[in-house]
């Protein structure tokens, strides 16, 4: 008879046979840098999501990494809109960057527009005119977001993320990258990011919600699974270090997918909404948290994922979350 129960008699057993883990080098937190000193606080209220000045960001980063994280993911909150606050050389976001100097931390910094323009869109909205469509005018945007991941490669990250979904977009940074002798920056591509109803709460932290309209014309319609494949061999065939998929929960299949398809490190995203459900469900007495935590990222690590960028991930070493 096969007793496949045999591997689970024993706590050591147990542990003995488990093919899945999630170390703490792969978990990768996120911060929202703001203006000011001494700021820190989670918006919204309980979303995990926390706003930092950036005196706040180098201790939270000093204590990430006696923690044993690797990595940081930065978004920077402007306290102004306009896209010159993006592209310019010392950008809150490039101050950002330059605040984690010396700690050991591979910076990895958010390259988009929605937190600058002043309709929170990705890139910069055309209205339209007799022949075309309204939307987002891709090649423009394209241009910009390679002058702001230069400038945050110049000030020192080591991972430049574009999450906007312009197409072209990974050549133009790597260009912009290499006619400044920043060749050695790695691109993560954000490949298959969805459209998808799980990032409310970023959204609110990163002042980033689109004032009309929505973004299905530049992220990807979460029905697509062959899509996400044709846009992972795009980003990749330009020169991507690293593939995006997000959110990750709802997208294991691409995760798995990917892995299979392609020989490249994948990062999921485990996005603030997905954050939210298992937190609010907790708190509501419907589940454990701590365990829901724990399943979701070695889930999300039995699909393929090498890297896992989480708003759990500072609770695997400030005391809250027991490994
Ligand atoms: C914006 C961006 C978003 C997220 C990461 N980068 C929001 C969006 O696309 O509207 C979502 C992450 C999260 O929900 O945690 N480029
Ligand atoms: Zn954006």
């Amino acid at each position: 008879m096969i007793r496949n129960r045999r591997y689970r008699r024993t706590e050591s057993l147990l542990k003995l046979f488990t093919e899945t883990d999630v170390p703490i080098r792969t978990l990768v937190p996120a911060y929202f840098i703001v203006e000011g000193t001494g700021v820190r606080r989670e918006i919204p209220e309980g979303s995990g999501l926390w706003q930092l000045s950036l005196d706040q960001l180098r201790e939270e980063g000093k204590r990430a990494k006696g923690g044993g994280a690797e990595a940081v993911m930065l978004f920077a909150v402007p306290e102004e809109k306009g896209v010159k606050y993006a592209t310019a050389r010392d950008s809150l976001a490039c101050r950002a960057v330059q605040a984690l100097d010396g700690l050991g931390l591979a910076r990895m910094a958010d390259v988009c527009l929605c937190s600058y323009t002043p309709d929170g869109h990705c890139g910069i909205w055309d209205d339209g005119g007799p022949h075309r469509h309204p939307g987002v005018d891709n090649d423009r945007s394209v241009a910009l977001l390679a002058e702001v991941a230069a400038g945050l490669a110049a000030a020192g990250a080591e991972l430049v993320c574009p999450s906007d979904m312009m197409d072209g977009r990974v050549a133009a940074i790597r260009a912009a990258l290499d006619a400044e002798g920043l060749g050695d920056t790695l691109v993560v591509s954000y490949a298959a990011k969805m459209a998808s109803a799980m990032y409310g709460p970023f959204r609110h932290a990163a002042e980033s919600a689109p004032k009309h309209g929505d973004r299905r014309g530049y992220q990807m319609n979460a029905a697509n699974g062959r899509e996400a494949m044709r846009e992972t061999a795009a980003d990749v065939e330009e020169g991507a270090d690293l593939i995006m998929v997000k959110p990750a929960l709802t997208n294991l299949d691409l995760i798995a997918e990917t892995r299979r398809r392609f020989d490249i490190p994948i990062i999921a995203y485990q996005v603030s909404g997905e954050y939210a459900m298992i937190h609010e469900a907790a708190r509501a007495g419907r589940i454990d948290r701590a365990r829901a935590v724990k399943e979701t990222l070695t889930s999300i690590r039995r699909a393929g994922a090498d890297l896992v960028v989480s708003y759990f991930a500072p609770e695997f070493w400030d005391g809250r979350q027991l490994v």
